[in-house]
């Protein structure tokens, strides 16, 4: 039977194999490692590749500098310890992101405060700022969150308003745009991760952008061990004056990144073809929501994410339920998706334990404020009911093209249309993994 779901042993109507992995690597990759493995230098702060990328990223983004680290989250906490955010200072981050953005304010000794997110947009709700900030709070990071920006002009006044700087978490937003200014120009400093699943990658890696030219030679000096560097050579004189780190990023993945860059927009303007696509052809069935972007906002889709509504329809099940039972049947017919985040970073152990570094409870332990700090979950409503009914959508980057995307429309309106099937298999022993064999790294 044509219709049969293929939870129930129908064809799928996504043939195993038609959803092709991210990143689409060819000849002009291949041809800027091998650059790297016929010249001279493997690694090193002012190493070619790794300054031909900077100047590049600097150039596309709209900053005067830019550093390439070894990850995004080296990127966040280098922005953090550059502008001398430390033990005792509070940091504001939003309920609903990666860990990272969270766990680069302990790396710096001080404390993330969350605030729940807009239930529209899943990014930092501007409106509950406000009530989270203290005499101790020293910058915001709001996330740019599957490659959708914050709403920066309000977090910008309230930062002006009580002195606070803003580091954007732009991890997952490289092209993305808020009223035509780029992600990465919208705060003081911004980081952007080069992991593997990212719209720019490079296998691991990260990127630092900022004009500022204290942060930018706080943070060199940061990014290889707080090392002074004579200023007439450049050279090392190997007398670290601060605590620093070794963030350095390399040469073949540096150089892999410039090869992608070239590609970054007409990559962007496929996955927003195809997820506009999605988003009209899906929009108006009932117990499903696609993804909401206000006006004067380019989202670049590092993730499509769904939500699924069981109240719209007569199915009898709760949120969480219904949308285990849509992950299930839409996998089986071959759309890769499944969560991603499911609970509230504050809910995660590390923030309901506090054991911090090597179990001494610092940073926590080391204000009497820090101390008395419990993390809920339950005061983020909108990010809890967001990892009831939000699924993750991924097969959508190129090569994947329009026609894989009438499949998936295909397939959500087969399973749609057959809700009392759903019903029966919700808690089949299967588990759909937004992952499926396209991410391969995380
Ligand atoms: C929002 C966000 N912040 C920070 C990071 C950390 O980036 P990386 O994995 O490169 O350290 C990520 C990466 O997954 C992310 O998605």
């Amino acid at each position: 039977m044509k219709d049969r779901l293929a939870i129930e042993g129908g064809n799928p109507v996504i043939e195993p194999g038609s959803v092709k992995p991210w990143p689409v690597i060819d000849q002009r990759d291949k041809d800027a490692v091998m650059r790297v493995l016929d010249g001279a230098y493997l690694c090193g702060g002012g190493a070619p590749e790794a300054k031909a990328l900077e100047e590049e990223w600097a150039r596309y983004v709209g900053r005067k500098y830019c550093l390439t680290t070894s990850s995004g989250t080296a990127a966040l906490h280098m922005a953090l310890a550059a502008l001398n955010i430390g033990p005792g200072d509070e940091v504001i981050v939003p309920s609903h992101t990666f860990l990272a953005t969270a766990s680069c304010v302990l790396h710096a000794g001080a404390i993330p405060v969350f605030v729940d997110i807009d239930r529209r947009t899943y990014t930092m709700d501007p409106e509950k700022i406000e009530e989270k900030t203290s005499d101790h709070t020293k910058a915001i990071i709001p996330v740019h969150l599957h490659g959708l920006c914050a709403d920066m002009d309000r977090i910008q006044s309230i930062a002006k308003k009580h002195k606070l700087f803003v580091i954007e978490d732009a991890c997952q937003a490289h092209g993305a745009e808020y009223n035509g200014k780029k992600a990465g120009t919208l705060g003081d400093l911004a980081a952007f991760s080069l992991n593997s699943s990212k719209n720019l990658c490079a296998g691991e890696g990260g990127l630092l952008v900022m004009d500022d030219d204290t942060h930018f030679s706080r943070a060199d000096m940061l990014r290889m061990f707080g090392d002074e560097v004579d200023d007439e050579t450049k050279l090392r004189v190997y007398n670290a004056s601060i605590l620093g780190y070794m963030y350095r990023n390399q040469e073949l993945p540096a150089a892999f990144t410039r090869a992608q860059l070239q590609r970054l927009d007409e990559n962007n303007d496929i996955r927003i073809q195809n997820c506009d696509y999605l988003s009209e052809n899906l929009k108006g069935i009932p117990g499903l929501h696609t993804p909401y972007v206000p006006e004067g906002y380019k989202h670049v889709y590092w993730m499509y994410v769904i939500e699924f509504y069981p109240e719209e329809t007569d199915i009898g099940l709760s949120p969480t339920e219904f949308r285990i039972g849509m992950e299930k049947a839409l996998f089986a017919e071959g759309v890769q998706l499944g969560q991603w985040q499911t609970m509230p970073v504050p809910d995660q152990d590390l923030f309901q334990t506090k054991k911090g570094y090597a179990a001494s409870g610092f940073p926590w332990s080391y204000t009497e404020r820090g101390k008395q700090i419990v993390y809920r979950g339950t005061e983020f409503p909108n990010a809890l009911d967001l990892c009831e009914r939000y699924t993750a959508v991924v097969g959508f980057a190129p090569p994947n093209d329009l026609s894989l995307m009438e499949k998936y429309v295909k397939a959500f309106k087969k399973v749609f249309a057959n809700l009392g099937v759903v019903k029966k298999h919700w808690q089949d022993d299967m588990v759909a993994h937004y992952r499926g064999e396209l991410f391969r790294a995380k």
